[in-house]
């Protein structure tokens, strides 16, 4: 299982930057784009696409250009999450941050320069057909856009300084992590030729997953090591962020994480696909360290 999943990260990682590599633009942008994605990260949202085509029985090629689009997404979203506008940060993946190496108008634009090049590499994808990509397309730019991560990380900065209800806490949550996370198991699931029903199970799965993975970053920014997370300890407490620790306590904010777990394996086993990577991954966001 861990064989597998590393087997699909050295592949994404491979394929990740010969896309920035091949274009004609000012070395700049492409070096400020590639410090960011080749500075390591868990690639979790593309590993979770690629196995959700593994459960499907289906080549794990076909998903490449869509998961590293997704990997540029994310990536795009964490430089902009850490600037000095934002969250302020100087650390992530272990590396000073996008900001501090290639200063602020370029780190602004690498983000840019992510975000749409992801489109058009989906785009000029000529191996999936042109239904499924205006599809998988429309619904990448939900996940991202206003009505999915950057609702979510809007939502996330007007809730600084304030108390915040859980609920509202969790549509932070759900948007500012959850939609790309989420995301990641549909798109695998519409290439994976998923019935209705097994795709309405896999977005409820991702749903859980979703929160989870973003309860568990709240509690490593309380007791991680800096070390392992590759990003600054504290930080929310410093920016006066409402998280689940802080609404529920650390130990409630872990009992809320082991609930959404439960509830996303019990999904996970009603779509009836072989789940044995995605169960794999499970295990990793409820546990990881890092
Ligand atoms: C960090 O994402 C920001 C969140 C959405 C919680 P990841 O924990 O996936 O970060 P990397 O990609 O592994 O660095
Ligand atoms: C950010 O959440 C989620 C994004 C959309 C980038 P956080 O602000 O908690 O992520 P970290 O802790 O900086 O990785
Ligand atoms: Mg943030
Ligand atoms: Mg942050
Ligand atoms: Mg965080």
């Amino acid at each position: 299982m861990e064989r597998l999943l590393r087997q699909y990260k050295e592949q994404i990682e491979q394929q990740l930057p010969t896309y920035i590599e091949s274009l004609q633009a000012p070395q700049t942008i492409k070096e400020a784009m590639l410090y960011s994605l080749r500075a390591g990260g868990k690639r979790i949202r593309p590993l979770l696409l690629l196995s959700t085509l593994h459960a499907f029985r289906k080549p794990i090629g076909i998903g490449m250009s869509v998961a590293c689009a997704l990997e540029m997404i994310h990536t795009y979203s964490l430089i902009h999450d850490d600037l000095p506008s934002m969250d302020n940060d100087d650390l992530r993946r272990g590396k000073p941050t996008n900001h501090k190496v290639f200063g602020e108008a370029n780190a602004i634009l690498a983000g840019d320069a992510l975000l749409t090049y992801a489109f058009q590499v989906v785009a000029d994808d000529k191996t999936i057909s042109s239904d499924v990509k205006v599809r998988l397309i429309s619904e990448l730019a939900k996940a991202a856009g206003p009505e999915g991560m950057v609702g979510g990380q809007v939502a996330d900065l007007e809730g600084e300084g304030k108390t915040i209800s859980l609920q509202q806490l969790e549509y932070i949550h759900r948007h500012k992590t959850g939609k790309l996370l989420q995301y990641s198991v549909r798109a695998g699931a519409i290439l994976g030729e998923a019935t209705e029903q097994q795709l309405t199970l896999l977005t409820l799965f991702a749903g859980h997953l979703g929160l989870a993975f973003q309860i568990r970053d709240d509690i490593l920014d309380i007791e991680g090591d800096e070390q392992k997370i590759g990003k600054k300890v504290g930080s929310d407490i410093e920016n006066d962020k409402s998280t689940y620790p802080s609404l529920l306590t650390l130990d409630g904010a872990k009992k809320k994480l082991c609930d959404h777990m439960k509830e996303a394996r019990k999904l996970l086993d009603e779509a009836k696909i072989d789940a044995s990577l995605l169960h794999y991954i499970c295990d990793i966001v409820e546990t990881r360290d890092h």
